[in-house]
């Protein structure tokens, strides 16, 4: 199964919510393969002690047609296949001036997913047609937002290309993360979304102050640190939905 997580606006907590569901999902004892497309602004590299500036292949390679997928794999936990991305200005650079080969990176994300029970991509936020091009192929597509006008204004966009492209709704969950548990306001930001995107909420983070202080960094599961928190528990339940 393919999932992707796709946002509009930039520090919306797309990377928080994919670290920390994958390594949900792995240690529900499946074998997922995280891949950071996120090209312009990568991150996971940071939770899973993935140096970029090791003279390893990164996506980045991959992309530029410098390697094949498989030479980008690190594996930094039992069950975890990670594919980061680079910090390398030059290949950085030329990717998003000239842009890549989209039917071979699907292509390997198909192949990919033939030998992991999930395929978890943190996608390029921007609309590109590389990014949709990730999501056509995707069985599963959690689009990222805060209850900001700015950010859901960005969800409405999406939910208007996935409809153009023909994806089916039943793929398409919404997230809403960074809520502050005082908000009266809840749902009248329900009613923007059922307005804009036709769709409200199908989860809701609230603001963490366990996951602002965690930050991008490191790579214990949240669950695992902070049992109790209401975040650990909205990933499970957000696990369980997307394996069941
Ligand atoms: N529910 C939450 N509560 C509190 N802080 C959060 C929450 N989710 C994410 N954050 C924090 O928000 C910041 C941005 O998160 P993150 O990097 O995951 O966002 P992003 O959408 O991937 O951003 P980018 O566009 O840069 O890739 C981080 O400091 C993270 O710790
Ligand atoms: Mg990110």
């Amino acid at each position: 199964m393919i999932i992707t997580m796709q946002s509009f606006r930039g520090g919306v907590g797309k990377s928080s919510l994919t670290k920390n569901l994958a390594l949900e999902i792995a240690l529900q004892g499946k074998h997922i393969s995280l891949v950071d497309l996120d090209i312009s602004a990568p991150s996971l590299h940071l939770c899973f002690n993935s140096d970029p500036r090791e003279n390893t292949f990164t996506i980045n390679d991959f992309l530029l047609e410098r390697c094949e997928l498989s030479h980008v794999l690190k594996n930094p936990r039992k069950g975890l296949d990670f594919y980061p991305a680079s910090l390398e200005l030059d290949k950085l650079c030329s990717l998003l001036e000239n842009g890549y080969n989209i039917a071979r990176l699907t292509k390997a994300i198909q192949e990919l997913d033939k030998k992991s029970d999930v395929v978890l991509i943190d996608n390029h936020s921007s609309i590109t047609e590389e990014a949709m091009g990730v999501l056509l192929v995707s069985h599963k597509i959690l689009l990222v937002t805060t209850p900001d006008l700015s950010s859901l204004e960005g969800i409405f966009l999406w939910r208007a290309i996935l409809e153009r492209l023909g994806i089916n709704e039943e793929k398409i969950l919404i997230i809403l993360n960074k809520v502050f548990a005082a908000r009266q306001d809840i749902q009248k930001i329900q009613a923007q979304l059922l307005q804009g995107a036709k769709k409200t909420a199908d989860f809701i983070f609230f603001f963490s102050e366990e996951i602002a202080l965690d930050g991008n960094n490191g790579q214990t599961p949240i669950h695992l640190k902070y049992p109790k928190s209401v975040f650990s528990q909205t990933i499970r339940d957000l696990a369980n939905k997307i394996l069941n």
